[in-house]
């Protein structure tokens, strides 16, 4: 969800009046990403280099979050009639309590919905992530339970925050940069990347149809011809 501050630099606003709105145009893609029938979606909306930031522009982004929270705590029927099952992906444990407990709460009571898998990314690295599900790895080979040649591909992808979700088909990312910048490196292997230069908080429906269409014209080959 990038470029929300430059959205706001441009209309003399701060930085946080930018992720306002950048959280406005993650409800509405979001919603029409379910209504086009998208079975899953993640959104980036914290990674682990953000941390770097001026404090002020961290607690905005985790009250914001939290707000979103909140709601989709008071709109739990509502996401589980349409079969919404919300998750984080990311190392919580150095979040606020408040927001782990939220967290965990709505992940459970979500958690046998199979129609959405709405995933958002929050203290989230690739590579940590990587290295989470090798730690893991290496400790079952510790206990006795996994030879070394054993450890395949399926256990990495087992200890990776996304467990069972398929690979990412299609990466979009907005405000002009093209790069991965650390997100779901595991799982974009076989990505296609669409760009654009539309800031996040101007970030239209209609850009999505534009990213989804591009997307329905490549050949992926997946290594083959
Ligand atoms: C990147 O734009 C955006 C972020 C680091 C924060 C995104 C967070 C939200 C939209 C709100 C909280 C999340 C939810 C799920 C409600 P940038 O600040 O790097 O923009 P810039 O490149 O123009 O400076």
């Amino acid at each position: 969800m990038d470029g929300n501050g430059r959205w706001a630099k441009k209309r003399g606003l701060s930085r946080s009046e930018g992720h306002i709105e950048g959280a406005k145009t993650f409800r509405r893609i979001g919603e029409y990403a379910g209504d086009l029938g998208i079975k899953n979606i993640s959104f980036y909306a914290f990674s682990t280099e953000n941390w770097a930031r001026p404090q002020n522009e961290v607690n905005a982004i985790m009250q914001l979050f939290y707000d979103y929270l909140e709601e989709a705590r008071e709109r739990l029927d509502e996401n589980k009639e349409k079969g919404i099952r919300l998750r984080f992906l990311g190392d919580r444990t150095v979040l606020s309590p408040e927001l782990q407990y939220m967290m965990d709460y709505i992940e459970d009571e979500t958690k046998e919905m199979t129609k959405i898998n709405l995933n958002i990314a929050v203290n989230y690295g690739g590579r940590q992530e990587i290295l989470h599900s090798v730690k893991k790895i290496a400790q079952r080979v510790k206990n006795g339970e996994l030879l070394p040649e054993e450890i395949s591909l399926d256990d990495i992808q087992n200890g990776l925050y996304t467990l069972e979700q398929p690979p990412v088909d299609l990466i979009i990312r907005p405000s002009g940069e093209q790069r991965l910048s650390n997100f779901l490196l595991w799982q974009s292997a076989y990505a296609e990347f669409w760009y654009s230069d539309v800031l996040w908080p101007d970030f239209t429906e209609k850009d999505f149809d534009e990213a989804l269409k591009a997307y329905e014209k490549r050949n992926r080959r997946f290594g083959g011809i």
